[in-house]
């Protein structure tokens, strides 16, 4: 099952699956495709402080995901270095394609280690680590305060995928 964002920017040219060349593009492809089947880590769906959420996004995320999750400029443009500049957490990204596990995960671990967990060693991720940073608790609020901001359409298809759909 691949990810209908992805299919769709795949038959787009210029956008970043296609002018990131086919080793990105599988790549990619490959963790979506991981994080929807492996589930090792429940991330407490429902629960967290939406308040405490945006302050810590402020204080934490939004330097690198924008102050209104908007996420950096040309973000689907990879840099010279092979990271990507930081996506989108609003209802134009595509965080909401992923479910609750791989969201946590990303943010505990960072991306090199949630992507590695999952068998993707040759991405390398401009996504930090913050499991010494932040509680589980406080990751929980920040997923909080990302989903208050979505559209209720947005926020059920994501839960959908909290339960495999
Ligand atoms: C230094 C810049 C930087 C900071 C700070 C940062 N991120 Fe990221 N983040 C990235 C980049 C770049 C990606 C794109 C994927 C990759 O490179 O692994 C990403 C990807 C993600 C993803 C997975 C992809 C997606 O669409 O959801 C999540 C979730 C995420 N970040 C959440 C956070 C949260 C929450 C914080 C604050 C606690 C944060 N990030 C702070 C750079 C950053």
């Amino acid at each position: 099952m691949l990810c209908p964002d992805l299919k769709r920017r795949k038959a787009m040219p210029g956008r970043i699956f296609v002018a990131g060349g086919g080793a990105l593009a599988l790549g990619i492809a490959a963790w979506l495709l991981a994080g929807m089947s492996d589930a090792t880590r429940t991330a407490a769906p429902g629960m967290g402080n939406i308040a405490d959420g945006k302050r810590l996004y402020g204080e934490y995320c939004a330097s690198c995901h924008g102050a209104n999750l908007e996420g950096a400029p040309n973000w689907q443009t990879p840099n010279p270095d092979g990271t990507l500049p930081a996506p989108p957490h609003d209802a134009t990204g595509h965080t909401w394609h992923h479910d609750d596990t791989l969201l946590f995960e990303y943010i505990r671990l960072g991306g090199q280690a949630a992507l590695a967990a999952r068998g993707l060693t040759d991405f390398r991720s401009g996504m930090p680590p913050f499991g010494e940073i932040l509680t589980d608790a406080e990751i929980s609020s920040i997923l909080a305060y990302i989903k208050s901001t979505w559209p209720s359409r947005i926020r059920e298809s994501q839960a959908r995928r909290n339960r495999g759909g």
